[in-house]
């Protein structure tokens, strides 16, 4: 199809894909992405790095001819750069590898042995094992690879341009958003920062550590002062590149706001009137709250809210002598996240409505400490909570703002 590249640099073109109608992409919520591609000229070679999700190559063919014959070119790849197996930046590789057979394959040794796997048809191709400081001369332009193991799959690495400055840094500093303009400036801030908060607190909590290793592995290889420009897999490319840097190096290190994430469900809104009760206490301590209602909101918007907060109120009533079975979801899912690599253990407080024998607020309790929380307070109540009941919460969450605040 007829598509426009974007020109972001001398010789360096977005050619990538905009994804409109993505609403879900293995469980993360979203209203489209994009799957970012970048070609880059030298005086000999082309190459291009990453390319798009299966069945959209389209858009990226027609950015790609719009770009050489800006640069008054006859399409050629000659340099075929794969920063990371996941589809939604290789799905295309068997249609590129086709067209251009010669043209080299660089990616990390756990990156071929993963693209063998999904495309199988790849073996024979000519796989280039990229380390650290893997250099690939253009012509009067070099590429560097740079690995970033499990940020955030195991073979994944990111490419630094040095003449212009740009690091093309895979998943590393994406947001899904889809906009229609590439920059960072082209998309109103909070919309931008969300978003990306929202792509590290579901895909970079758990490697948090190595995060904090690698930034200050670039700034010791000098690559840190040299970065004029950050060039993502999805989303908006940073030309403010200190933002993110500032805002990863935040997140990783548990830097957070005054902020409590409230995450409940309710059978008969027992359990809803203790979670009300307990934000009113919050607020009135000076900590503001955001609430997650289980019965219409899912995960990986909840996560993005836990990254910054200073603690999460966990409620659900009991049933069947168990936790009512939605929080199943949140749980298994911040056990896997692991917020507590991110230098700091939150603090926790549970609690739940029941009939029976309750028990549900503690087994939510001792499960919320195996995912590295710091269980504060815990609060069961019988059938329908009363206004001496409705007190309580409101002092559980007026004396976990106190804790949370230090005072
Ligand atoms: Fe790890 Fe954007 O895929």
């Amino acid at each position: 199809m007829k598509a426009e590249s974007c020109k972001i640099g001398d010789g360096v073109y977005w050619v990538g894909t905009l994804d409109w109608d993505l609403r879900t992409y293995h469980g993360y919520t979203l209203k489209g992405t994009t799957y970012n591609a970048y070609l880059v000229f030298g005086k000999d070679k082309v190459a291009l790095i990453d390319n798009t999700y299966p069945g959209t190559s389209s858009q990226m063919w027609g950015r790609i001819a719009h770009a050489f014959s800006c640069e008054k070119r006859d399409i050629a790849i000659d340099v075929i750069i794969q920063n990371h197996i996941e589809r939604d930046h290789s799905g295309a590789l068997l249609e590129i590898h086709k067209k251009f057979p010669k043209a080299p394959i660089y990616c990390t040794e756990i990156g071929e042995k993963g693209l063998l796997k999904h495309y199988p048809s790849l073996a024979g191709a000519g796989f280039i094992i990229s380390k650290t400081g893997t250099t690939i001369d253009l012509g009067g332009r070099t590429l560097e690879n740079v690995e970033t193991p499990f940020l955030h799959w195991p073979d994944s690495m990111e490419t630094f341009l040095a003449p212009n400055g740009i690091l093309f840094s895979n998943d590393a500093f994406s947001q899904h958003l889809c906009y229609a303009r590439r920059y960072d400036h082209d998309v109103p801030d909070a919309f931008l920062m969300e978003a990306a908060a929202k792509f590290y607190g579901n895909l970079l909590v758990y490697p948090s550590k190595l995060l904090v290793k690698k930034l200050d592995e670039f700034r010791r290889l000098g690559l840190a002062e040299k970065i004029t420009m950050i060039a993502p897999g999805h989303g908006q490319i940073w030309t403010d590149p200190g933002r993110i840097l500032s805002a990863y190096t935040g997140w990783a290190t548990g830097v957070c706001e005054n902020k409590v994430t409230i995450i409940y469900d309710t059978m008969h809104h027992s359990t809803q009137m203790m979670a009300h009760a307990i934000a009113e206490g919050l607020i009135a301590g000076g900590i503001d709250v955001k609430m997650y209602y289980l019965h219409e909101d899912e995960r990986s918007e909840i996560v993005k809210d836990i990254l910054t907060s200073k603690g999460i109120c966990m409620g659900i009533p009991t049933i069947h002598d168990a936790p009512f079975p939605s929080i199943g979801d949140i749980i298994y899912y911040l056990k896997g996240l692991r917020f507590d690599h991110t230098g700091i253990k939150r603090g926790a407080v549970t609690f739940g409505s029941m009939g029976g024998k309750g028990g549900a607020v503690k087994i939510i309790a001792d499960e919320l400490t195996k995912a590295g929380f710091d269980v504060k307070e815990q609060m069961e109540c019988y059938y329908v909570p009363d206004e001496n009941e409705l007190n309580q919460c409101f002092e559980i969450g007026r004396t976990f703002a106190a804790t949370l605040l230090g005072k």
